[in-house]
């Protein structure tokens, strides 16, 4: 079969699963061929072993996302290793990264914690960006402990970014100066598509019955240990019932912000120094 048969064929077995049939079938081309997608389109007349492309085709057809299928994933400056068991990091998480980094400049920050590490895509890219960052980065589950350290060890940053299995931040008792998560914040009866709810970890997902419920633990750990700044990412409707959370408790500031979608998609909370019971 030529390049271009094989395109039409996976563009044809494609087109009921996925929002971008000819994309996804020439992205798995040039992953097979390992070559880039415009030598798709100078080639179109070489003949292919088409075996292990069809393969790839009918795992996409299932909803496999196509960053567990090639096992790397684009966040940011970088590529990480990612397969199941991890969560695929999403752009969003860039925006919350980016606020980090102000705070971090601002306040000359060089002691941070991470809670619920994953594919390792915060840390790393925040530790790429200060050289005198250190890190203790925290997650409750195994495999990301084990894909997030590949990844560390790829950017040489074992030195400044150790790995922990902890609830939350339960076995970080070192000084630290500002919490950075995106943990789990969707409530488990939210109906999600079939690429992300049968195939991502749902420890990765799902918060609680309402969603928050980690987000708020997160919070009264932070505030019980005395670190002044805590920034996560949340759900697009829990500004409100976050807020209420925070007025009850008493912070020094919370800032929400928005995605690119306009929607409410996290905070930076700063706390109150020395007085925890405010
Ligand atoms: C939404 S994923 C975020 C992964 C990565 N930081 C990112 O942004 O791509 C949440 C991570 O939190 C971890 N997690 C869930 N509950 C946790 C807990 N109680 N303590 C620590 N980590 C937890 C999950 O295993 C998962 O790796």
């Amino acid at each position: 079969m030529t390049i271009k048969e094989a395109l039409s064929w996976a563009r044809q077995e494609l087109k009921d699963s996925c929002e971008r049939p000819q994309y996804d079938a020439e992205l798995l081309l040039a992953y097979i061929l390992q070559q880039d997608r415009t030598y798709l389109i100078t080639h179109d007349n070489d003949t292919i072993d088409i075996k292990k492309y069809k393969e790839l085709i009918a795992r996409r057809k299932n909803n496999e996302p196509y960053e567990y299928i090639i096992g790397k994933a684009s966040f940011y400056d970088i590529h990480l290793h990612v397969e199941e068991g991890v969560l695929i990091p999403r752009p969003e998480t860039e925006i919350l990264i980016d606020l980090v980094a102000d705070i971090i400049k601002k306040e000359n920050i060089t002691r941070i914690a991470e809670i619920g590490v994953g594919s390792g895509a915060i840390s790393i890219v925040l530790a790429r960006k200060f050289p005198k960052l250190k890190s203790i980065a925290t997650d409750i589950c195994d495999t990301p402990i084990k894909v997030a350290q590949l990844n560390i060890n790829k950017y040489e940053l074992s030195e400044r970014i150790e790995l922990r299995k902890s609830n939350l931040i339960d076995e970080v008792s070192e000084p630290i100066e500002l919490v950075v998560s995106n943990p789990p914040y969707i409530a488990e009866d939210f109906l999600l598509a079939s690429n992300v709810v049968d195939y991502e970890p749902k420890e990765a997902l799902f918060g609680g019955r309402v969603g928050d419920e980690l987000l708020k633990q997160i919070i009264l750990d932070v505030k019980a240990r005395d670190i002044k700044w805590l920034a996560c990412e949340m759900g697009y409707d829990q500004k409100e019932p976050l807020q209420a959370f925070v007025n009850e408790l008493g912070v020094k500031s919370i800032q929400f912000y928005k995605d690119l979608a306009g929607h409410d998609r996290g905070f930076v909370i700063e706390f109150n120094q020395g007085n925890n019971n405010e």
